[in-house]
């Protein structure tokens, strides 16, 4: 599949259009919501327990019965709340499904998504998973291992509610698999407003570039603080790599990473590793399975001035009880004001799944309005829908979804949007053995390698 880029000319406007509205069927039920965990063993219900599995898009009233495994990685914490708001309705709307939550733990599915392979490989997949809209949806799809799901969109209008460029990102050979939840950014800077004041600098501006900004890291440094910087394990790495990246090429010249025109080997890409390896120089000491979490709490805590981390960060600042303008800012990465780096949770169903029809039921919450707002106001993310008003939303979400109204849209190495499974791994290998190593050549030879093997 040939990728596209999202662009702002093109791409989402009317964020802040008409007011929420589900476009569910009306199931009439109120239910105690379940979310209960459940063992993968208990996910038996076949669709032939659905009382009234129409197979054509449409739902049945009250859900179609049995269990509905959904596998996701928003195990713990702030995700797991995003999760839980989604389950809650679900248990409302469909009162005959049973929801069974197959989360395995580990930020940016660095466990999950093994899991899931050998699950999809062994013929036993979960009734929908969370995938990523983009290039990693594109291997779920080439490996036959999705369903088409154009009567479910026929059926609840949805072409005419997500962002054209966004369905793009859906699609293949004219068929759309999947329904997003959400968009997040990656490339925001989380910062510790006392930390700054402290060093007697302004915590809302971001500096102008990523030289300016290490200048800063000086400064806090000189303040007594050891760590201006906070980071993870290795996928936290690749993001802040990728935005880095994003700095030093533009977003042009980022985009042409994935389709050839920028040369992995050019000098401008090894401007950016070494702004990569220089920023390192300010962080943490990290274990490549350290979760996002820990290095966000170290801002929270004060232990550090930044963290680049995507904003599913700012439901673990509300979390933890801080303040947005108070406690703490955020920027676009500096350097790269007016881009928004992309990615977006999309909900499949899986060929095979035990329970295709209680999946529609879910594919159905995670596509309404009233799904999108529920999850989204816990998640930290804004609705894909583009009917959903920011009025509801903390200051936060309604600034992310001005910006993603306006900006130049590009798309997350870490997340899967910007590439596949198999080059994803490639460079989260390179970026782990960089760690060690701090070789940039070596590190730009292997991105250049990885690029070769991967690059369709
Ligand atoms: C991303 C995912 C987000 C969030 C994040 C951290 O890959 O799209 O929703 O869960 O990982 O775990």
């Amino acid at each position: 599949m040939r990728r596209t880029i999202l662009v702002a000319a093109v791409a989402v406007v009317g964020l802040v259009a008409a007011a929420c509205g589900s476009s569910d069927s009306d199931s009439g039920s109120t239910n105690d919501s379940n979310g209960s965990t459940q063992s993968a063993a208990d996910d038996g219900a076949g669709s032939s327990d659905s009382p009234d599995a129409s197979g054509d898009g449409e739902a049945a009233a009250g859900g179609a019965g049995g269990d509905v495994g959904v596998f996701t990685w928003w195990a713990d914490g702030s995700e797991k709340k995003g999760l839980d708001a989604l389950v809650d309705i679900f248990g409302e709307k469909y009162p005959n499904d049973t929801f069974v939550n197959l989360a395995v733990a580990g930020g940016a599915g660095s466990n999950a998504k093994a899991k899931l392979a050998a699950d999809l490989q062994a013929g036993n997949p979960p009734d929908s998973f969370q995938g990523h809209a983009g290039a990693e949806l594109s291997d779920y799809i080439n490996n036959g291992q999705i369903e088409p799901l154009d009567d479910l969109y026929d059926a609840e209008g949805w072409n005419d509610v997500f962002p054209a460029d966004l369905l793009d990102r859906l699609k293949m050979d004219g068929h759309i698999y999947s329904v997003p939840s959400n968009i997040h950014r990656a490339n925001v800077v989380w910062v510790n407003n006392q930390v700054l004041t402290d060093a007697g600098l302004d915590p809302k501006t971001a500096p102008a570039d990523i030289d300016a900004w290490i200048a800063d890291m000086d400064k806090i440094k000189e303040s007594g603080v050891d760590t201006p910087l906070s980071i993870g394990g290795t996928w936290t790495q690749v993001e802040l790599l990728e935005t880095v990246l994003i700095s030093d090429l533009g977003a042009d010249g980022y985009n042409g990473l994935f389709d050839g025109s920028t040369d992995w080997a050019s000098d401008g890409v090894t401007t950016a590793l070494n702004h990569y390896k220089a920023l390192l120089g300010y962080a943490n000491t990290a274990a490549d399975g350290d979760d996002w979490p820990g290095a966000t709490d170290m801002v929270i805590d004060g232990k550090a001035a930044y963290n680049v981390m995507g904003d599913w960060a700012v439901a673990e600042f509300t979390d933890k009880g801080k303040k947005d303008g108070e406690d703490y800012s955020y920027w676009a990465v500096p350097g790269q004001e007016g881009v928004y780096d992309f990615l977006a949770d999309s909900f499949t169903l899986p060929v095979g799944a035990k329970n295709a029809e209680g999946a529609k039921d879910w594919l159905r919450l995670i596509g309404s309005a009233e799904g999108q707002k529920a999850f989204n106001l816990a998640k930290g993310s804004i609705p894909a829908r583009t009917d959903i008003t920011s009025d509801d939303f903390p200051p936060y979400q309604q600034w992310a979804m001005d910006e993603f109204g306006k900006d130049t849209i590009v798309s997350s190495i870490a997340h899967g949007a910007a590439v596949n499974l198999a080059w994803g791994t490639d460079i989260g290998t390179a970026v782990s053995q960089f760690y060690g190593s701090q070789d940039v050549e070596a590190l730009q030879s292997a991105l250049v390698q990885a690029a070769q093997n991967n690059m369709k």
